[in-house]
């Protein structure tokens, strides 16, 4: 054993080490610091959310592999960092789809969030006006176009559009979108039916949550969510009041399963700004839809919320970037849960990156301020992770950046890079 000299403890030398912080007295804040990444968030939200709206939220379709696949691949990454730069400032922004844009992500389109939070998009909106981010607008969406374009009102909203049976419907948003000033139409290709969502199935979802002995049990702990949701408008969106099925029942009768690449074109003769394809998930989809002159597509399989075991959106990237890069702006999502993900997303080709979930769980953790975290902390992780790097611009990023362990194998899948 080690001798150590021992002296009586000093109080003058113990002062300096009690710093005790003042106490915050907001107890959504007090709850939101103790959150210091998207998983955190998530956590929080689970305990704040009734069942029902956070398995909407946080499931996927079928037995979840195409959602857990996407996140592990992220996970899987090999950084390979560059020494000895001037990283003393960073700069994270870049020009995607004719504008800048502070952060290389943005906010994803996601249908019913005031169910999550009755907060909703306007928490969504605001928070991407302060930084700098584009908001994406479901047509599901729980705001109208209008309500969005104020709460974001000199920054880039983007519209997404599902093509309903009533086309007349559909291309009536767009055109208000267009007249609202949104810059970008996120057209999405991968619904023709929806995905079998069976978190919902089994937890008899309906739209407005129906009271059953189970919901309110499980309402007992998180009596704020239902005070919000009884005390605010009425759940609601476009013409929708009620309905007792799930969420894909509902997009089933909705949903036109006939469209085709020669709708797309009719929709982008209509549409006065950029057209983004969401949904691609082939290099010969990718093509097809180029040639139609579309100004970006995003790699998605939507959360892994439409075909599970469908590719992994980030395992599609260095190809398709390669191939296609040059004529169009190559986006992505599925899977993002931190800035390093998305560092690297931007490493392998992506000009931008969307984010759902990592949004949906700060919002549910807290309203506007969760998003803000959420969008904080992602922040954090992008310009760190450059720095680490040796990069200060996402320009410097490229293929050497990034390797990814072989988990899975495909028989046409070629190694990042
Ligand atoms: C709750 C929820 C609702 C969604 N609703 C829509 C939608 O209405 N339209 C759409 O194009 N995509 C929708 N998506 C897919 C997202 O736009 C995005 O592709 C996906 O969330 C990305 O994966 P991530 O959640 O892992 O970031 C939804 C996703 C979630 C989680």
């Amino acid at each position: 054993m080690v001798a150590v000299n021992r002296r009586v403890p000093r109080p003058r030398e113990l002062a300096p080490l009690l710093q005790f912080r003042r106490p915050t007295l907001n107890r959504t804040e007090r709850r939101l610091q103790t959150a210091f990444t998207i998983e955190d968030l998530r956590r929080i939200a689970k305990r704040r959310t009734p069942k029902a709206a956070f398995d909407y939220t946080d499931g996927a379709a079928e037995d979840e592999l195409s959602l857990a696949r996407a996140r592990q691949a992220f996970r899987d990454i090999e950084f390979h960092p560059t020494i000895l730069r001037n990283v003393a400032t960073v700069d994270t922004s870049r020009t995607v789809l004719g504008d800048t844009v502070a952060q290389p992500f943005g906010i994803a389109p996601t249908g019913f969030t005031r169910l999550m939070h009755t907060e909703g998009e306007i928490a969504g909106a605001r928070v991407a006006a302060r930084a700098g981010i584009p908001f994406s607008l479901s047509t599901l969406g729980t705001a109208s176009i209008e309500d969005v374009k104020a709460a974001n009102p000199h920054g880039r909203n983007w519209f997404q559009l599902y093509m309903w049976k009533d086309r007349d419907r559909s291309m009536a948003l767009v055109k208000r979108a267009a007249a609202a000033g949104f810059d970008t139409l996120l057209v999405t290709v991968d619904v023709p039916v929806a995905g079998a969502r069976l978190r919902d199935s089994r937890n008899g979802m309906s739209i407005p949550p129906t009271l059953t002995l189970r919901t309110v049990l499980d309402a007992l702990p998180r009596a704020r969510w239902w005070f919000d949701l009884l005390s605010t408008e009425p759940l609601a969106f476009a013409s929708l009041d009620r309905w007792p099925g799930t969420v894909a029942e509902y997009l089933d009768t909705m949903f036109d399963p006939t469209v085709t690449f020669e709708d797309l074109a009719w929709i982008k003769k209509q549409w006065p700004n950029r057209l983004v394809v969401k949904g691609i998930q082939t290099l010969e989809d990718a093509r097809a839809v180029v040639e139609l002159g579309v100004d970006g597509i995003v790699l998605s399989n939507h959360g892994g919320r439409q075909l599970d075991r469908a590719p992994v959106p980030f395992h599609l990237l260095p190809h398709i970037a390669r191939e296609l890069g040059k004529d169009t702006e190559v986006l992505l999502d599925t899977g993002i849960m931190s800035g390093a993900d998305v560092v690297a997303a931007a490493a392998l080709g992506a000009r931008f990156t969307l984010v759902g979930r990592a949004y949906l769980y700060g919002l549910m953790a807290g309203g506007e301020a969760g998003v803000a975290r959420a969008v904080e902390i992602l922040s954090s992780q992008v310009s760190r992770t450059m720095r680490l790097l040796g990069v200060t611009s996402l320009d410097e990023l490229g293929p050497h950046h990034v390797t990814q362990l072989h988990r899975f194998t495909r028989g046409d899948s070629r190694p990042v890079g």
